[in-house]
């Protein structure tokens, strides 16, 4: 397995703890920053990340700022990304289960109830269910330009 990480100022550390994590569970990774504190756009952080992504390799993509709202829509401005921001475990889970999205994000100032870690093994650990969600997922990709 094979992802690729960027983050905002806003969730340096948490990046840092979902790079650790991905280290533990021998999920090969290209991270593309911030480890530094000064700001940085996230829409160029979200950017960068798709720009990797769709170099192929890469089964899904992590992003983080500080509420994970700014760089997940960003990601999903762009053509082909499925970008979640789930509120916990369960969102993580049916989000690859039905909506197969090839991104995750997180908010690095946001307290979850669960760990950003459980909430990412959660996603990693789920596998699309395809059938009527494949459908759903076709109509939902359709209305780009719309
Ligand atoms: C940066 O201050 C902050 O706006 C960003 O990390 C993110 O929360 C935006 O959605």
């Amino acid at each position: 397995m094979k992802v690729v990480v960027a983050n905002d100022h806003g969730a340096v550390k948490e990046a840092q703890r979902v790079l650790e994590h991905l280290k533990k569970r021998n999920i090969e990774f290209t991270y593309i920053g911030t480890d530094k504190e000064e700001s940085i756009d996230y829409p160029l952080q979200a950017e960068k990340a798709v720009v990797e992504f769709r170099k192929g390799g890469y089964d899904f993509g992590i992003l983080l700022c500080g509420t994970g709202i700014g760089i997940s829509i960003s990601a999903n401005k762009m053509e082909g990304i499925r970008c979640a921001l789930p509120q916990d475990k369960y969102a993580a889970e049916m989000t690859k289960k039905h909506n197969a999205s090839n991104f995750i994000a997180f908010g690095g100032r946001v307290e979850y109830k669960e760990s950003i870690e459980e909430i990412l093994d959660a996603y990693i650990d789920a596998e699309f269910e395809g059938g009527r969600h494949q459908r759903r997922i076709d109509m939902m990709m359709a209305l780009s330009g719309k």
